[in-house]
């Protein structure tokens, strides 16, 4: 059990890649807090992951607000004595073409999917300070790599988490606290149910292994930065894309 004793942090992780990465995580002797919106799914995921051996709690916390995100790393720290990992996954999808976007649309997916991860960084690391270091795991995408139309505000958002990875694992290397981001490609979760059939078979041309990503094999990549086996990782943006980027 690659975390046992250490406690975790999963924003989004009621559903999706964080909650692959929630059940990934416990597999692998974690305590860990879900932190979400979605309240009914959060707490029927602790409720089910929850045992006598590892603490899974669930927490109303909405990322683009400070207050609850302080309020989450709090709880964290009180519930489980310290901070470890915090894996800043929560985000939303977002097209639409750039002439058409209202700076309020603009706004709303830059302050989940980009301030958010400001947020949870900011606060976790203050915890993980007092506890003598950490690793922080961000979500960004192969859009923060690569260009694709019709998704100005999301791109953008995802390019500024790429690049505020970096920042922040150079901030903070000398304090035993390291910083990456996983990259995924197209993974098959409710993030893309609005996509018709003739859009996601586009989506899966576009990948050379020919296939979407599954939620599992992003949790894995994630659990591996989260442990000691990356050790002496940080600053990295590991893609997990099919080879997508590397066309
Ligand atoms: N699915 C993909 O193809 C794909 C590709 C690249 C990157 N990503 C990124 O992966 C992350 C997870 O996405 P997913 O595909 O698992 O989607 P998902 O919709 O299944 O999960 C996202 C979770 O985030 C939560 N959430 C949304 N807004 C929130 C907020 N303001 N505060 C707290 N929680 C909030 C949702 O309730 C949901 O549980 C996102 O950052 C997304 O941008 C997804």
């Amino acid at each position: 059990m690659r975390l046992k004793g250490k406690s975790a942090i999963i924003t989004g992780g009621a559903s999706g890649i964080g909650e692959y990465t929630v059940r990934d995580m416990v597999k692998e002797g974690a305590n860990v807090l879900i932190a979400d919106i979605n309240d009914e799914m959060g707490e029927k995921l602790a409720a089910e992951l929850n045992t006598e051996q590892t603490n899974v709690i669930y927490q109303h916390v909405d990322v683009s607000n400070e207050q609850d995100i302080e309020a989450m790393v709090n709880r964290a720290v009180n519930e489980f004595g310290k901070l470890d990992i915090i894996f800043s996954n929560a985000g939303i999808g977002a097209m639409s073409p750039t002439t058409d976007l209202p700076y309020e649309e603009w706004k709303k997916v830059i302050s989940i999917n980009l301030d958010g991860v400001f947020l949870c960084a900011k606060h976790a690391i203050k915890a993980m300070q007092q506890s003598g270091g950490g690793s922080v795991i961000n979500c960004a995408s192969i859009l923060g790599h690569v260009g694709q139309a019709a998704t100005a505000s999301y791109t953008a958002a995802k390019g500024g988490v790429v690049n505020l990875t970096r920042a922040l694992a150079v901030e903070y290397a000398k304090e035993n606290i390291r910083v990456n981001a996983v990259c995924p490609g197209y993974i098959e979760t409710p993030l893309l149910n609005e996509l018709d059939e003739a859009m996601k078979n586009h989506l899966i041309s576009l990948h050379p292994m020919g296939r979407l990503g599954k939620p599992e094999e992003i949790a894995k990549a994630v659990t591996f930065l989260a442990s000691e086996d990356a050790s002496f990782v940080t600053g990295a943006n590991l893609l997990v894309d099919g080879g997508y980027t590397a066309q």
